[in-house]
C-alpha cells in the first residue's frame, strides 16, 4: 500500500515503502496459523490499520515514547473505581462507535448511547414513584413513561437501572466515602408504566486530571458532558438498551466529550416553580422541580 502524505510533500521513496510494505505484510503473516479465525481477523486487521496510521503520520521516534508513557500512565491511574481506557475510548468516539454498529436501528426502538465508567451492579431497589437520588445533591425531577416493545405492546417487570451525577457533577463513585446516592432500579409495571423520582441533570467534566484530560487539554478539546440521566432497560427477549436521556435546550448538546448526544434522545424536562403540586402528592418543601417523560421501546433480542 503506498502512503502520500496529507501534506502533498513526496513522502518516503519507492524503496522505503516497499520496505515498509514487506514489514506489514510479514505481521500479517505471522498470524496466518492462529487457530481462532475471530481473532486472527481482528489481529490482522488491526495490524494494517495500525501500520497504516503509523505511516501516514510518519511517526517519530519521540512521539512513539510519548505515546508509551501516556498509555503507561493511564494503566497506572486506573483502578476498580477510575477506568482511564474506558475514558479514552469515549473521547476517541470508539465507545460510540462500537455501540452504533452492535446496536443497529431497529423499527422504533429507542436508541443506545454510550455506558460510560460509572454503572455500578447490585443498585438499590426503588418501589414506583420512589426516589433514585438517595440524598445527593440537586434539583428533584419526577421521571415517567413506559417500556414497550416495537409493536407498542407493554413490557412488564423490565428492569430498569438509572444512574447520574449529582448537582456538584460527581457520581457517588467519585466521593472517598463509599456512598450509594443518584443511582437505582425498578421494574415497570403490568401497563409497562414506570415513575420515579431522580435529579434534574445538570453538565459535568469526564475526569480530566489524568492522561485523558491533559490530551483534551492540549488538542483545545472541553471535558464537558451534556446534562443527562444514563437508563439500562432490560427484559427477558429484548435487546438490552443502554442510554441516556438528555436536556433540551443545554448548550453542551452539540459538544458532548464523548460524542453521545442523539437528536432522539433530547427530551423537555419542564421546570415546575416552588409550591407546584408534585405527581405523586410529594412535599417538596418549597423547592422547584422538573418533570420529564420518557418512553422506552425495546428491539427483540438479537435485533
Ligand atoms: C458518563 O456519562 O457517566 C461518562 C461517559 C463517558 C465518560 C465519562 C463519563
Ligand atoms: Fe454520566
Amino acid at each position: 500500500m503506498h502512503q502520500t502524505p496529507p501534506d502533498g510533500t513526496a513522502g518516503p521513496s519507492a524503496e522505503q515503502q516497499a520496505r515498509e510494505d514487506a514489514l506489514v505484510r510479514q505481521v500479517v503473516a505471522s498470524f496466518d496459523r492462529c487457530s481462532d479465525p475471530r481473532l486472527r481477523t481482528v489481529m490482522q486487521a488491526l495490524t494494517r490499520h495500525l501500520h497504516a496510521f503509523l505511516r501516514e503520520v510518519r511517526l517519530t521516534e519521540d512521539e512513539w515514547q510519548r505515546a508509551i508513557a501516556f498509555l503507561t500512565e493511564a494503566g497506572h491511574i486506573t483502578d476498580d473505581r477510575r477506568q482511564e481506557f474506558i475514558l479514552l475510548s469515549d473521547v476517541l468516539g470508539a465507545s460510540m462507535q462500537t455501540i452504533a454498529i452492535n446496536n443497529q436501528a431497529y423499527a422504533n426502538a429507542t436508541e443506545a448511547t454510550v455506558f460510560g465508567p460509572f454503572f455500578v451492579a447490585g443498585s438499590p431497589l426503588i418501589g414506583p414513584g420512589g426516589d433514585a437520588s438517595g440524598g445527593a445533591s440537586g434539583e428533584p425531577c419526577w421521571v415517567e413513561g413506559t417500556v414497550t416493545g416495537t409493536d407498542g405492546a407493554p413490557v412488564p417487570g423490565a428492569r430498569i437501572e438509572v444512574w447520574q451525577a449529582d448537582a456538584d457533577g460527581y457520581y457517588d463513585v467519585q466521593y472517598a466515602d463509599q456512598r450509594t446516592a443518584a443511582r437505582g432500579h425498578l421494574f415497570s409495571g403490568a401497563d409497562g408504566g414506570y415513575r420515579f423520582w431522580a435529579l434534574t441533570p445538570t453538565p459535568y467534566p469526564i475526569p480530566h486530571d489524568g492522561p485523558v484530560g491533559r490530551m483534551l487539554a492540549a488538542t483545545g478539546r472541553s471535558p464537558m458532558r451534556a446534562s443527562h440521566l444514563h437508563f439500562m432497560v432490560s427484559a427477558a427477549g429484548r435487546r438490552t438498551l443502554v442510554t441516556h436521556i438528555f436536556v433540551r435546550g443545554d448548550e453542551l448538546l452539540g459538544s458532548d466529550a464523548v460524542f453521545g448526544v442523539k437528536d432522539s434522545l433530547v427530551r423537555d424536562f419542564v421546570r415546575q416553580s416552588a409550591g407546584t403540586t408534585t405527581p405523586d402528592g410529594r412535599d417538596l418543601g418549597g423547592r422547584a422541580w422538573s418533570r420529564v417523560r420518557f418512553d422506552i421501546v425495546l428491539a427483540p433480542a438479537g435485533a
